[in-house]
């Protein structure tokens, strides 16, 4: 068995607004090992997104708790918190959006130059990134006049310039048709098999679900059932 990544127990989230309250999470328990990819599914509003979040550290859980690569999340400060993120995780959410006016090497240098590399380290490793995910011809393009597809492989990229060891997916193929869809998951599986990252997705796409090592089906803000892919 490999090293866990990431261990969650009893993870409830309520939000209050105003008088109202949601249960978001009702007792969520999860283990994810070292390379393994995991898919969550499930109807629009049963905490998925609410679940990834509390996973990165974005946001806290009402109570339980969430250690990532042994270290408990509640005993992380903020600053903690965003370093563990910048260095270790990536992201591939639809609200992270690529700014439109840089173009795409420039959105995927990003973080790198953020977490202080140099200008010229930066564009050979987002050149060597843009090459893997198949976008060298239109890296200097701007993401609105990339397709839909590209825009995504270049939020991939992104997400993956850094080496993280674990890559958070909020529907990472959402907006595609099936084509695009499977690319972008051919890519995903190429990228697991060289660098061995974690990834934790969520997805409406039973075929993107298929993909991973196994499928967390959610419910009203509990695991209902899970299926191993072979
Ligand atoms: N910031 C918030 N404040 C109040 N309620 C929230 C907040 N975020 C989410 N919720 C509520 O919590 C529940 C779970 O939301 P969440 O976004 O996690 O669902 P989801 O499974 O990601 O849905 P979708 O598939 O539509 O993205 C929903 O009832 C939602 O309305
Ligand atoms: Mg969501």
């Amino acid at each position: 068995m490999s090293e866990i990544m990431v261990e969650a127990k009893d993870l409830v989230k309520t939000y209050k607004t105003g008088q109202v309250e949601v249960k978001a999470l009702r007792g969520v328990n999860l283990t994810v090992r070292k390379g393994d990819m995991i898919a969550i599914m499930g109807p629009s509003g049963c905490g998925k997104t609410t679940l990834l979040n509390i996973l990165s550290g974005l946001d806290d859980a009402t109570s339980g708790t969430v250690m990532i690569e042994g270290q408990d999340l509640s005993q992380m400060s903020d600053n903690q918190k965003t370093e563990h993120r910048a260095k270790r995780m990536g992201f591939i959410f639809q609200f992270y959006n690529l700014l439109p006016v840089l173009t795409a090497i420039e959105n995927v240098e990003m973080p790198l130059l953020v977490s202080g590399s140099s200008a010229k380290e930066a564009r050979e490793q987002a050149i060597e990134i843009m090459r893997v995910v198949g976008l060298e011809e239109v890296m200097h393009s701007k993401p609105g006049a990339l397709s839909g597809g590209e825009r995504q492989r270049t939020t991939i990229a992104r997400a993956l310039i850094s080496k993280p060891a674990i890559i958070w997916g909020d529907e990472l193929t959402g907006d595609l048709d099936d084509e695009t869809a499977n690319t972008i998951m051919d890519l995903v599986a190429r990228l697991r098999k060289e660098t061995q990252a974690t990834f934790v997705i969520v997805t409406h796409n039973p075929e993107v679900g298929k993909r991973a090592d196994k499928i967390l089906y959610m419910r009203s803000g509990q695991f209902v059932r899970e299926e191993k892919n072979v």
